[in-house]
C-alpha cells in the first residue's frame, strides 16, 4: 500500500491519502552523446541535468600532485592556455578537484563534516549538497597555485593571496572561464568566496560581461531568461531527512517511493485561502508544499506530517536555510498536534 503525504514548511501543515502508483522508471541510457548547455546553471536550488553523464564529455588531467582527474575536454584544453598565459607573468596554477561524482561530493561532504576543524557550519559554506555541485558537471576547476616552489592549496591560505588570485581572475574571461563565487555575494550563490573555483562557460563574450560587471552566474542568467525554479535543494535535503527519520523509527520497513515539490506558499494566507490548515510552529512566515508517497513493507498507516522551517528569498525566488525537519503527529484523542522534530541546520 502506498500513502500520499502533503509536507509543508513554516508554520503549515496538510495531509491527504491520495493513493497514487510509483512512476519512478529507468530510462534507457544514450548511445551518442548530444553535446552540453555550457551555461547550464547547477547551484543549491537547481540540480545536474538528468541525462548530463550520458553528454559530457571528459577527459582525464593530472593534479598538483600528479594523481588522475577528470575534466570536461574543452574546458581542460583552454584551461592549458589560461596556464600557458599565467606562466608567462610568472604565475604558477595546477589543477586540483575538478569533476565529482555525487558519490565523491558525499565523501567530501562527510569527510569535512567530521572534521573537527572545520565541521557543519564551514561545510555547508564551502561544499555542495550532493546533486547539487558544479563539480558534477566537468566545467568547474578548483585551482591551487605555486609560489616560492610550493604549493599553496588549503582554503585560507589561498584566500590570503589576494594580489596572485586578482592576477588570475583578470585573464579568466579571455579563456570562457568565470569566477563562480563571489566574495560579498553569498547570499546570492549559497557559497562563502572562494578564489580558487573556476567555471567554463565557453563563450568568452558572455564570460567578460560577467566578471567586467563582477556579476555572479546567477544574476547574469535572471537578467537573460527565467531562472527562478522549485527549490530543488531543499528538496533533496528533506528527502534525506525524511529517509533517515523512516530508516530510524521504522527499520528500514517503510521507504520513500516518490518525491515531488508541489508548490510554494509565501504567505499564510496563500495558504489559508486554499484551506490548508496553518499552525504557529515555525519563526518564518513561508511554506511549501511537497507530496510524497511512503511504500510500507507491511500494511502499517502512518498518519502524520512533515514539516520543515526556512526561508523565503522573495528576490531569489528560492528556499534558503532550512532550519528544521520534523513530523507532525496527530493526536486523536483531543484533536491536538505535536512535533517529533528530526532533524535542524539543514
Ligand atoms: N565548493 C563548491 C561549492 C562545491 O562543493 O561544489
Ligand atoms: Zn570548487
Amino acid at each position: 500500500m502506498i500513502f500520499a503525504i502533503i509536507l509543508s514548511l513554516g508554520f503549515f501543515a496538510t495531509a491527504c491519502s491520495v493513493n497514487k502508483k510509483d512512476d519512478t522508471n529507468t530510462k534507457p541510457k544514450n548511445v551518442t552523446k548530444k553535446g552540453i548547455d555550457y551555461l547550464v546553471l547547477v547551484n543549491k536550488y537547481s540540480q545536474l541535468p538528468d541525462d548530463w553523464e550520458d553528454n559530457v564529455e571528459l577527459v582525464t588531467a593530472k593534479d598538483a600532485w600528479g594523481d588522475d582527474i577528470k575534466v570536461e575536454k574543452k574546458a581542460y584544453k583552454k584551461y592549458q592556455e589560461l596556464k600557458k598565459a599565467l606562466e608567462d607573468e610568472g604565475i604558477i596554477i595546477e589543477l586540483d578537484s575538478v569533476y565529482r561524482s555525487v558519490k565523491e561530493q558525499q565523501e567530501l561532504w562527510d569527510e569535512w563534516s567530521n572534521d573537527p576543524e572545520k565541521g557543519i557550519d564551514y561545510v555547508r559554506q564551502y561544499v555542495a549538497v550532493p546533486g547539487y555541485s558544479e563539480h558534477h558537471t566537468g566545467l568547474a576547476l578548483d585551482i591551487v597555485i605555486k609560489k616560492d616552489g610550493e604549493l599553496i592549496y588549503e582554503n585560507d591560505d589561498m584566500i590570503a593571496e589576494r594580489e596572485i588570485f586578482e592576477k588570475i581572475h583578470e585573464k579568466l574571461a579571455d579563456y570562457g572561464f568565470i569566477l563562480r563565487y563571489l566574495e560579498g555575494k553569498d547570499d546570492i550563490t549559497g557559497y562563502a568566496y572562494e578564489p580558487w573555483h573556476l567555471r567554463y562557460i565557453d563563450d568568452v563574450t558572455i564570460a567578460k560581461e560577467i566578471m567586467n560587471n563582477n556579476l555572479t552566474f546567477e544574476e547574469y542568467l535572471e537578467s537573460v531568461k527565467d531562472i527562478k525554479s522549485v527549490p530543488e535543494a531543499a528538496k533533496y535535503q528533506i528527502e534525506k531527512a525524511l529517509q533517515k527519520y523512516l530508516k530510524e523509527t521504522y527499520e528500514d520497513k517503510i521507504t520513500t517511493a516518490k518525491f515531488n515539490v508541489t508548490k510554494i506558499y509565501t504567505t499564510k494566507e496563500e495558504q489559508e485561502n486554499e484551506g490548508i490548515k496553518t499552525l504557529n510552529l515555525g519563526k518564518n512566515d513561508v511554506a511549501f508544499s511537497v507530496t510524497y508517497q511512503l511504500q510500507p513493507a507491511d500494511d502499517s498507516y502512518i498518519d502524520e506530517l512533515t514539516l520543515v522551517d526556512g526561508e523565503y528569498d522573495e528576490e531569489l525566488g528560492m528556499i534558503k536555510n532550512i532550519s528544521r525537519l520534523g513530523v507532525l503527529k496527530y493526536n486523536s484523542e483531543d484533536d491536538s498536534y505535536s512535533i517529533d522534530n528530526f532533524g535542524t541546520g539543514w
